[in-house]
This record gives structure tokens, sequence and C-alpha cells, in this order.
């Protein structure tokens, strides 16, 4: 039978101990509410004797959430313990959380404590802890760091003053996942009552291995494993709860024995909330989570994945709470992305005006890093106005300064001839429909210019909107490009053309 692994999030304690990450007790309490709903078994809500919002923040949790354990922070201190015993008083679940370092580092220059009293602290504050809360974890900060044999004899002194689960922390990150194995491995082995604790694990992130730490503890028969989403926390962060779930119910093969209550659609939500409540961004790349995680860009992935999703996805996106994979356009995309895209956007193509529309869409990918409909669109659109085409640009160049007249050369083709003239103008865009009018010999007047962004970013493209009047009749030209330039000349170009 598997067996569950309790999630314990410590967003709202180790997770707003990240530096800048402050969260006010209700934005605290609106977190709480989608932990929740996602479904995490203990809330570990903040660390009362810390300040009064903290105290505030667990006090209101505990008050509102009903289905998961709240649990409170305290250092082994009879006034820390009762002050989280105190904030937790409304709560359904109570759960009080104490810790001590235990490692020789710590009891050196932190404590300047021996082996024997840290032994004594940790008996009195397990006792007087759980005389008033039933449910009492008890961390060994530093775990990693401790020597063994103390390890175990502080373990089995908290379970028996009436700890109900044991943490071990990874404190500062050190450690690696055969190391976690093996110690977690030692612990059952060396610990005579552990088998009236549940065994947790709580990882940070300093080399980069939090989550697979976690996940080897959970081989090696951790049943409660400390997480936040997004992995925010001290320094480098914690483990990230969306990435242990994940990996849990993705590699079904490798973690047979156990299975997580989280209901892994609202995963998503959670990360976008907490981003959006902390001010912490999460990086494009990042697991499960970010924005990239499961868009495709590369032509050959995309084809593949349009054939089949499994090729190169091994999460069905719609399990973590993403309507489905995106297929990025950009300049590594393939033909198949970009008629699915056409498609999708309401275009019927003959092949030949793919093939023209695809040689644009390469030419545009060089320039732009990411292709967005509204590119698309001004493509084909552009594409459209050229096949009617009568004078058509070559190439330009526009001298122009704060201290220089505008200048411009500007080559036009037309009938197959190239026509090359020159102007100075009020402006650049000026300078060049001058020297435009030389070449086409008509008397042009500019009624109406106006230029706007289409799609996003710096590398946008722009939109010009030309108004000319030839003889005595108006026409309307439209142009885009990423060059403002060029996109004002193919707009005049585009109106001059009607008008031929
Ligand atoms: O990292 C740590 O050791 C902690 C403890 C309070 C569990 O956050
Ligand atoms: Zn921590």
């Amino acid at each position: 039978m598997a067996e569950k692994v309790i999630i314990f999030d410590t967003t709202l304690r180790d997770g707003e101990q990240a530096p800048g990450a402050s969260l006010t007790s209700l934005q605290k309490l609106e977190i709480a509410f989608q932990l929740e709903k996602l479904g995490v078994d203990v809330i570990e809500a903040g660390f009362p004797i810390a300040s009064p919002d903290d105290f505030k923040g667990v006090n209101i949790i505990s008050r509102n959430i009903k289905k998961s354990i709240i649990c409170a922070l305290a250092r082994c201190l009879d006034k820390d313990i009762e002050v989280a015993n105190q904030s937790l008083k409304p709560a359904k679940h109570p759960r009080i959380h104490i810790f001590l370092a235990t490692s020789k580092i710590h009891l050196k220059y932190k404590f300047k404590k021996a082996e024997d009293e840290i032994e004594m602290i940790a008996r009195r504050a397990t006792r007087f802890a759980r005389d008033l809360c039933d449910d009492i974890e008890f961390s060994p900060e530093d775990a990693i760091r401790t020597e063994r044999d103390f390890l175990f004899r502080i373990i089995e002194i908290a379970i028996k003053e009436g700890a109900t689960t044991i943490n071990i922390p990874d404190t500062v990150g050190y450690s690696y996942p055969q190391e976690i194995f093996s110690l977690i491995t030692d612990i059952f082995h060396n610990v005579p009552n552990i088998n009236k604790a549940t065994v947790s694990i709580h990882c940070h992130d300093d080399l980069g291995m939090a989550v697979a730490n976690s996940l080897s503890a959970v081989l090696a028969g951790s049943r409660q494993v400390h997480c936040t989403i997004n992995g925010i926390g001290e320094r480098a962060g914690n483990a990230s709860l969306e990435e242990i779930v994940m990996a849990i119910k993705t590699r079904k093969d490798v973690f047979s024995s156990v299975y997580t209550d989280i209901e892994t659609q609202q995963i998503m939500r959670t990360s976008k909330l907490v981003s959006a409540l902390t001010g912490f961004p999460v990086p494009p790349n990042k697991a499960i989570v970010g924005i990239n995680a499961f868009r495709h860009e590369s032509g050959i992935h995309q084809d593949a994945v349009i054939k089949k999703r499994i090729t190169y996805e091994i999460i069905d996106p719609k399990d973590v709470g993403i309507k489905g994979s995106e297929l990025v356009l950009g300049k590594h995309s393939g033909r198949h992305a970009l008629i699915k895209r056409l498609k999708e956007l309401g275009f019927k193509l003959d092949d030949k005006r793919i093939e023209e529309i695809f040689k644009k869409f390469k030419e545009l990918g060089d320039k732009k890093k990411e292709i967005f409909d509204d590119d698309l669109i001004a493509l084909v659109e552009e594409e459209t106005r050229l096949k009617k085409r009568g004078y058509e640009l070559v190439s330009v160049r526009v001298t122009t300064g704060t201290d220089i007249t505008p200048q411009a050369v500007i080559k036009i083709e037309h009938t197959r001839k190239v026509y090359e003239a020159k102007s100075t103008g009020d402006g650049p865009v000026d300078a060049c429909y001058r020297a435009i009018d030389k070449i086409v010999g008509k008397s042009v007047k500019l009624i109406d210019y106006k230029l706007e962004a289409i799609t996003r970013g710096k590398d946008a493209q722009g939109l010009v909107r030309v108004e000319i009047m030839v003889g005595d009749k108006t026409f309307i030209g439209r142009g885009s490009s990423t060059d403002i330039i060029e996109a004002s000349i193919k707009a005049y170009l585009d109106a001059l053309n009607k008008s031929s």
C-alpha cells in the first residue's frame, strides 16, 4: 500500500524569510486560502515571537483555515513556545514547531554551549510544548552538520518528551542526495523510538540540490517534506513544492510507494499568487511554473509536439493548471508550427503564399526574439499588400541628428528598374518622402501620418498608416517593420501604389 507524503508548506515562514519577500498578515491569509485549496497538509504560518504582525498572521490564519494543520515556529524558549501556542489558539488543528541548533559549529559560535546543555534544553522545551499542544514538531537545526551520535540522542530525547514529528533540516543547503539517503536510513536504524514519530526533511538550495535531497529523503523513508511555493526562502531558497509534488507524480515508477494529496491543477494559480504578493518574479526557465516550462521554440521540437505531445513533454500542462503547451514562434521555428498558427488565426493560404510568408517570417525571426500573433497578422497583411506592388523599396540610408539636417538616400524599384534619389527634409521621414516624390515625379500631399506599436517589447513592430492626396484624390497606405523609417516608407509606397 502506498503511503502518503505529508506536504508541509513553509512559504509563509521560511519563504517569507527570503530577503525582500515580506508579506502582511492579510496577504498571508490570502496565500493560506490558496494553499488550502492546493491541498497542503501543514501550513507553517509564521514565527509569532518575531513580530506583532507575524503573530497576527498565524492567528488570523488559525481562525480561517480549517482543513490544513496550522503550524507556528518557536525557539526552544518558554516565551517563544507560549506565544506560538497563543497565536494558534483558534486553530482547529494546531502544531508547534520548535527548533534547536545541534551542530558543533552552531554550539561553539552561536550558543557557546556544550552538548549536554543542548540535550537538557531539548528535553525541557519539548515537554513544555507538548504540555500545551498535542502536535509537536522538533527540528535539530543544522542536522546535516551535526555529529551523528549526538543527533540520534537528541532525536530520541525529543520523541521521548512528546515530539510527534522529527524534522531533519539541511539548514545551509550543504548536503547531496546520497548523504541525505544515508542519514535518514541511519536515523531509522539508530534511534530506538523513531517509529513513534514521522520523519520529515527540510532542505535549502544553496548548492541547487534542495529538491533532489528532499526526494532522496522520501526514498529513504521520510514521510513529510518541507517546501515552499516557487522555492522561495532564506538565501538561495527552499525545496520547491511544485517540483517535489510533480516529481512524485510524474515518476510513479520510482516513487511507487508514496503519493501526495496535492491538487496539482492549483499549482500554477498558487505560484502566480505567491509571486505577485511577494514581488518575486518566477524565472522563465523555472521547472513546472516558469513561463517557458511548457513552451517550445525549436522547429524540430514543435513539429514533434504537434505530432505527439509526449515527445518533448513529460508533464501534461493541464495537470498543473496550464491550458496547454505553447508553440512559441521565433527564428528556430519551422513551417509546421507557422502553418498551424496561421490556421488558428483564421488565414487560408495556398502553399506558394505560405512559402513567401515563411521566408519573411524567418527574416523577422532574426530581428525579433519572439514572434507574436500580431506580428504574424502584420506579415500576412504586408505580404498581401506587396502582391499588388508597383513601387518597392530596395534600400534606404538616412543621416540624422540633433545638429544636422536630416538627409535620405533612397533606392526604389519600379517595373524592374531601380531608381535612386536624395533629399533633405524636416525630419528623417520627411527626407525619405521628398526623395520618393522625386522618383515618382508626382505632387503628393501628406494629409495624415500615424505610428503605433503593434507588438510587445523593445523589438516591437511599428505600424505606420498614412493618408496622402494625389491630385484631388486621397489614398491610404499601411506599412509595418521593426524599423519605423522602413515602416513609414512602406506605408507611403503602399498609398502611392494605390494612386497609380
Ligand atoms: O533551515 C532551518 O533549519 C529551518 C528550521 C527552523 C527548521 O528553517
Ligand atoms: Zn529553513
